[in-house]
């Protein structure tokens, strides 16, 4: 079921059950101003605080935020230093938080090439909120949709050898329950910021009918109006999954 938001003075919207955003443009964002990129994901950190707290308010039940991807190794030392230091400094944060709240964390992606330091408050966070019944929070850390789902091949496969399954018996159910999102929705609704108009490698076999929502805006600078507009637009769509309506 969605959840309908009303805010003042305005029609009520239909509030996507999962949303799933691209922070992307954080360092365009540090560009524009004359700074390191570094300080752009500084500042996208934060705006993802900011974002994830508004989306829990008005509703949204399932979010999934691509923080960094299987090929963003490709850029500097310092700039992946940096990225894994603020997320570092957000475990930390939501570790002390999840006294105070119900939300559910699971990191989404190959954690094992991580710091130990990260693997270690990673695990932690997940055994502790797992049975919180709030709203779940999928943060895409080394997340990449080939990789995932080559690693689903990978286990389905195993139950082939072991003798548990024939070939035959693998179902597209089996594939969505064997991806690091299994037992999710789908997403309804996907955001990229920053004017890119692709996926990067992000949710693909999720996406399958997800609806999408580009924005100019660099994501430091996105703020909850501008998802409260994606909604807005989300709202109006018609999703026929293939049907006639
Ligand atoms: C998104 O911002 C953050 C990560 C990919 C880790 P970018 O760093 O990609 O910012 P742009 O796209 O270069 O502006
Ligand atoms: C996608 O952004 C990954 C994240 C936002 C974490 P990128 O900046 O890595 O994507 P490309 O390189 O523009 O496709
Ligand atoms: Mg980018």
């Amino acid at each position: 079921m969605m959840a309908i938001f009303k805010k003042e003075k305005s029609q009520p919207l239909i509030v996507p059950q999962h949303i799933a955003i691209i922070m992307d443009g954080n360092g365009r964002w540090a560009k524009k101003r004359g700074l390191p990129r570094t300080a752009g994901h500084k500042k996208g950190a934060n705006n993802f605080r900011t974002i994830s707290d508004y989306m829990n308010k008005i509703g949204v039940k399932y979010m999934t935020f691509y923080a960094f991807s299987t090929e963003n190794w490709k850029r500097s030392k310092e700039e992946v230093e940096t990225i894994m230091n603020l997320f570092k400094d957000y475990l930390i944060e939501a570790e002390q938080r999840l006294l105070e709240t119900d939300m559910r964390m699971i990191f989404i992606g190959d954690r094992s090439v991580l710091r130990p330091d990260l693997i270690e408050l990673m695990n932690r966070i997940e055994a502790a909120s797992k049975d919180n019944t709030g709203a779940i929070v999928n943060m895409a850390i080394n997340y990449g949709g080939r990789q995932e789902i080559a690693t689903a091949c990978k286990k389905i496969a195993q139950k082939v050898k072991a003798g548990e399954i024939e070939p035959e018996d693998i179902t597209e159910d089996m594939i969505s329950a064997s991806i690091y999102t299994a037992n999710q929705p789908d997403p309804d609704l996907i955001i990229r910021p920053s004017c890119e108009f692709r996926l990067s490698n992000f949710l693909i076999w999720q996406s399958a009918y997800s609806e999408f929502w580009f924005d100019n805006v660099l994501w430091p600078d996105f703020t909850t109006r501008d998802l409260d507009r994606a909604i807005h637009d989300f709202s109006n769509r018609q999703r026929r999954f293939g049907g006639v309506k």
